[in-house]
């Protein structure tokens, strides 16, 4: 799904960009151009990032767990 129209720019593009270790929104801006011209997308990508942020702060939070013994 396009997220930015104005570069043609989908949410995909977006989340590899942020899988691949890009966390701001200037960066995501200065990467893949979004954002410049009616800036519509920013919300999204604001989503994007904070969804992002979210679950690596649960998957923190689970690695912390400890580890219940079975036996
Ligand atoms: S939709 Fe992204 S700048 Fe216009």
């Amino acid at each position: 799904m396009y997220v930015c129209v104005c570069k043609a720019v989908t949410d995909s593009q977006i989340k590899n960009a942020i899988n691949n270790g890009v966390c701001t929104r200037k960066q995501i801006f200065d990467c893949l151009g979004v954002g410049k011209n009616c800036g519509k997308c920013n919300k999204q990508i604001k989503e994007l990032l904070d969804g992002n942020r979210r679950q690596q702060s649960i998957m923190q939070e689970a690695s912390n767990e400890p580890i219940l013994n079975a036996y």
